[in-house]
């Protein structure tokens, strides 16, 4: 008999018809990820989103690599909070429910960005109910996943050399509106709300030797000291470690940027681990080999900070990415930068992580 359960189910799945491939998952002996990561002392996971998770050979291929996930997109004002009507929090619950079942810690991300702010939360803020909506905001979603959450975005990319500031902070419109001590704020009302998280920046463009990015590491590490500073509750600093395959990765220079954040006694995260292959050959063998070596000298370089404890790669299959729109590539084929290729089967990139983490310091 179908019940009104299975109905749903099969017609969300039929939506899916163009993620879910038909055929079974090969059966796999390696030790997986997770395993490998946590013998050094290390979280290794994912990002999902509400529709991948509808996915039964997915949802096995991260359960069996990931201890800890964190929504695309769901937990996004934009997407919680469309109008000023009370926030839906349903799709994210649906991720935060498949952790909790599967044993998996959850990321949130992310509670204060400038971008995916709904038009009419923009418009608030620069107005004179500016403050009561932010502070509800960063109550009411953190508050909503209170004693869920081992890690959360609390602020998200407010550095932007461009924008012309001595102290490289964006023009974003809560600095506007509010003046640059507002993140201290966003972190203080995270922190009461869920006491529990640990409470991380996230930023993005700090990763290699490249113009704008050493001015862009100064600004973080201005600001992440002022933070410190104000007595202001942060945990750790997310390095989103979107890599890109045409930049220049100085080892060195990274390493001693790493110890720099340690040293403000900040835990470090990983949290959007990729590779954007758009300059690597189309060739998919040469192709996955040139991932797979880029992020594993990305990879060796910051599993030696110990204060990296966290890695987390944005998706885990390539039949998902947000680099096919983000950054699509010139002969149209589509982007690799995930360790499971569209049909969830491993590739380089998988055996490089697998093989960063065997190598990685133990962590105490
Ligand atoms: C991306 C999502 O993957 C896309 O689906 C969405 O359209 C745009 O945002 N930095 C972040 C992430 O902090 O939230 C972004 O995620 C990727 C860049």
């Amino acid at each position: 008999m179908l019940t009104r359960r299975d109905v749903l189910s099969l017609g969300a799945a039929a939506g899916l018809s163009a993620l879910v491939p038909a055929f079974p998952m090969p059966a796999r002996a390696e030790t997986g990820l997770r395993q490998r990561a946590a013998a050094r002392g290390i979280v290794f996971g994912s990002m999902t989103n509400a529709k991948q998770i509808e996915w039964p050979e997915l949802r096995q291929a991260l359960v069996r690599d990931c201890a800890i996930t964190v929504p695309e997109n769901e937990m996004k004002w934009g997407v919680t909070q469309p109008t000023p009507a009370a926030p839906n929090y349903a799709p994210a619950d649906r991720v935060a429910a498949f952790a909790r079942q599967n044993g998996l810690a959850l990321r949130g991300h992310t509670a204060v960005w400038y971008r995916n702010l709904p038009g009419w939360a923009a418009e608030a803020i620069a107005g004179p109910d500016g403050r009561r909506v932010f502070e509800e905001r960063v109550r009411g979603v953190v508050g909503h996943f209170k004693g869920q959450i081992a890690e959360w975005d609390v602020v998200n990319e407010e550095i932007e050399v461009k924008d012309g500031r001595d102290d490289h902070r964006r023009a974003s419109p809560f600095l506007k509106a509010f003046g640059p001590d507002y993140i201290a704020d966003a972190f203080r009302l995270a922190h009461e709300a869920d006491p529990e998280a640990k409470l991380f920046y996230n930023d993005y463009g700090i990763e290699y030797d490249h113009r704008g990015m050493n001015e862009r590491r100064a600004g973080v590490l201005k600001l992440l000291t002022d933070l410190k500073t104000a007595g202001a509750p942060i945990h750790g600093f997310g390095i989103q470690s979107h890599l890109v395959s045409a930049l220049r990765f100085d080892p060195a220079l990274f390493r001693a940027f790493l110890a720099e954040v340690a040293d403000l006694g900040l835990t470090i995260s990983l949290t959007e681990l990729d590779v954007n292959d758009y300059a690597f050959p189309e060739a998919v063998a040469i192709r996955d080999q040139a991932v797979a070596d880029h992020l594993k000298l990305y990879l060796d370089t910051a599993l030696d900070e110990k204060a990296v404890r966290t890695v987390v790669t944005w998706g885990f299959t390539d039949r998902d990415t947000w680099l096919n729109s983000f950054s699509a590539r010139k002969d149209k084929a589509p982007q690799r930068p995930l360790p499971l290729d569209a049909d969830l089967r491993p590739k380089p990139m998988w055996t490089a992580l697998a093989q960063a983490f065997d190598h990685a310091p133990q962590r105490a």
